[in-house]
């Protein structure tokens, strides 16, 4: 399986493109690293890949057939902050168990502790919170994970463990995942390749 961003042009006002004829192609089982200077589209990129952002031009594609609108989606985008990503208004466990139910399995390989899933978003750390929308975001039906800075505030021994445990899980479900950062030595240990967005931007 493959997911496909082809010919991408995308500006968020007129005459001024962030992406111009941008192609880009990640396959199942595959750690794609994507680099670039800070503003020149990254989030962007990822944004459209996932669907989330849908006023561009060109295409984006999973083995050729559009990305659903409805139900759950195969392609599961996680960023820098998870807050923005969670609703405040529900305790942890319904955030969790929202798309499928997550396993204890996973939940352990997290990290995730019993007494967490009890508590409001505003009562975990940046971190514990990560934790957590890995673990939903990494459900059954997922096919590609697209990781946006998503340990960028986490110390080097978390970052590490973090990443383990994805590296572990998308290896078992042949996932396949997108990194964006801008940590060369986080790139260097995960990704199986590097593509440069300024050299595939014609911006
Ligand atoms: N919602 C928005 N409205 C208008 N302009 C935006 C919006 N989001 C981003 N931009 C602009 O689009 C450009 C690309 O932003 P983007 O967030 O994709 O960069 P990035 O490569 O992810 O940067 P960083 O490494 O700092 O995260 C920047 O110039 C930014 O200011
Ligand atoms: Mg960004």
């Amino acid at each position: 399986m493959y997911l496909k961003g082809e010919n991408i042009t995308f500006g968020y006002k007129k005459n001024s493109m962030v992406l111009d004829n941008v192609s880009v192609s990640l396959g199942s089982g595959e750690v794609l690293g994507l680099v670039g200077d800070s503003g020149s589209g990254k989030s962007t990129l990822c944004k459209i890949l996932a669907g989330y952002e849908k006023k561009y031009q060109g295409k984006v594609n999973l083995d050729g057939k559009e990305i659903p609108t409805k139900g759950y989606n195969p392609v599961q985008l996680i960023f820098q902050h998870p807050e923005k990503a969670v609703n405040p208004k529900w305790k942890m466990e319904d955030i969790l168990n929202e798309g499928h139910s997550v396993s204890q399995e996973t939940l352990d390989s997290f990290g995730i502790k019993k007494g967490w899933l009890n508590r409001w978003p505003n009562e975990l750390s940046g971190g514990e919170l990560q934790r957590f929308a890995l673990a939903r975001a990494l459900g059954p039906e997922t096919k590609f994970l697209i990781a946006d800075e998503i340990t960028t505030m986490l110390d080097a021994i978390t970052q590490a463990q973090i990443w383990s445990t994805i590296l572990d899980i998308v290896e078992r479900m042949n996932i396949g995942v997108l990194v964006v950062s801008h940590e060369k030595n986080l790139i260097k240990r995960v990704c199986h390749d590097v593509v440069y967005l300024n050299d595939i931007n014609n911006v």
